[in-house]
């Protein structure tokens, strides 16, 4: 069982391409949950409300890395470390990589202290993978305000960030890949959902995680 975790700029397609992953892995009969943050628990999903929602006195930048942390500790003692004790593969929309490109990245917060908080909440759980959808802000932006349209939903209090924060997000993402090439797989967004799962069960059949 493998721990693979999907990050990139909103509308970058990770809950498409974690779906063909799931029915893949299911269709080979490999057990596995799928699963996201903040969220993925009760508590979590709380939390979550609380971070996303736009508010007359929103969280300032180290209340809203505390409430990411809290979403996640719960979320990796009552979900994820279980799921894979039980030998499942758990397939994850965002995790501690996240912290350090938002967090760290785009609001700024000293890298050391987003990475000793991530190895406080998770316990110093890693990913066995973290699969990259890298996206330019531009096409992060226009992918959103189509789903909006299309959902009639409007932009969290994150997305609704100034472009010179997603860019310092996007930065974020690409400089934590370079810096652990053999952890991460970075695939260009901008490809179709055909290429990029094509591109996804190519790397994970190198690494011979398929059956
Ligand atoms: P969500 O609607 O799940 O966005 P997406 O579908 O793109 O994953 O909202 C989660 C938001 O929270 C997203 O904008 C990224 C942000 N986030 C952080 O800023 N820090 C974190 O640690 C995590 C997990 C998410």
């Amino acid at each position: 069982m493998f721990f693979v975790v999907f990050e990139g700029l909103d509308g970058s397609g990770k809950s498409s391409l974690m779906k063909r992953l799931e029915s893949h892995l299911k269709n080979q009969g490999t057990d596995l949950i799928m699963t996201r943050e903040p969220g993925g628990t009760t508590v979590g999903d709380e939390i979550r409300e609380i971070i996303l929602k736009k508010q007359a006195q929103p969280p300032s930048s180290r209340t809203e890395l505390l409430l990411y942390q809290a979403s996640r500790s719960q979320h990796v003692d009552l979900v994820i470390r279980p799921a894979l004790a039980a030998k499942k593969w758990v397939l994850c929309d965002r995790f501690s990589a996240s912290s350090i490109a938002f967090q760290g990245g785009g609001r700024g917060i000293s890298l050391d202290q987003v990475v000793w908080l991530n190895n406080f909440s998770t316990d110093m759980l890693k990913p066995d993978l973290t699969v990259l959808l890298d996206l330019s802000v531009e096409d992060s932006k226009k992918r959103r305000t189509n789903r909006e349209n299309q959902t009639a939903t409007s932009e969290d209090r994150i997305e609704a960030e100034a472009d010179s924060f997603h860019e310092k997000v996007r930065k974020g993402f690409l400089d934590q890949a370079h810096a652990d090439p053999k952890n991460w797989l970075v695939l260009n967004a901008a490809h179709t959902p055909e290429e990029l799962y094509q591109e996804l069960v190519k790397n994970l059949t190198e690494r011979q995680w398929l059956r």
